[in-house]
């Protein structure tokens, strides 16, 4: 297992949108079991494959019960709304307000082929898997939050870049 190198902000395969996977496989496998590893170590409670440079549909996530992984995932519904502060690896340091449903109904393929579709209405787990899918079509996190946030954190990460 290796920890891969997290794309920040500013690369330009952030803003790519990923390709469906046609095929679950050993190699699939190993980039999951190397995204957990990244995930883990950074922390995180979410890594999209955009984020390690691969731009396949594919993200993984822990909200603190265990490894989830979607595989081209989809949002089929949602309701209510909630606005809270949230944070992305791809933008170090930085946390600005984002609005999310408050419950989705995804469906997704699991690593043993199988769809799965089903309810999130954990607030964490719906804005973390909301989250995740907007990386996987090239949405962060700043595309979300309004101008005045938006500024703040442009100025935030500049300062930071000066710094190191
Ligand atoms: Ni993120």
């Amino acid at each position: 297992m290796a920890v891969l190198k997290i794309r920040k902000f500013g690369d330009l395969i952030l803003k790519e949108k990923c390709i469906q996977i046609a095929n679950i496989d050993y190699e699939l496998e190993e980039l999951v079991k190397n995204m957990a590893k990244t995930m883990y170590e950074a922390p995180g409670i979410g890594l999209a494959a955009s984020q390690v440079g691969v731009l396949k549909q594919l993200f993984i996530c822990d909200i603190g019960d265990g490894l989830q992984v979607y595989v081209n995932p989809k949002i089929l519904a949602i309701e209510g709304e909630d606005t809270d502060e949230e944070g992305c690896l791809s933008v170090p340091g930085i946390n600005v307000p984002v609005k999310r449903a408050k419950k989705i109904k995804v469906v997704a393929l699991n690593m043993n082929k199988k769809k799965v579709a089903f309810v999130a209405d954990n607030l964490l787990l719906a804005r973390a898997i909301q989250h995740e899918i907007d990386h996987l079509h090239g949405i962060i996190i700043l595309d979300r939050t309004d101008s005045e946030n938006r500024r703040r954190a442009l100025s935030e990460l500049n300062e930071n870049a000066k710094r190191n």
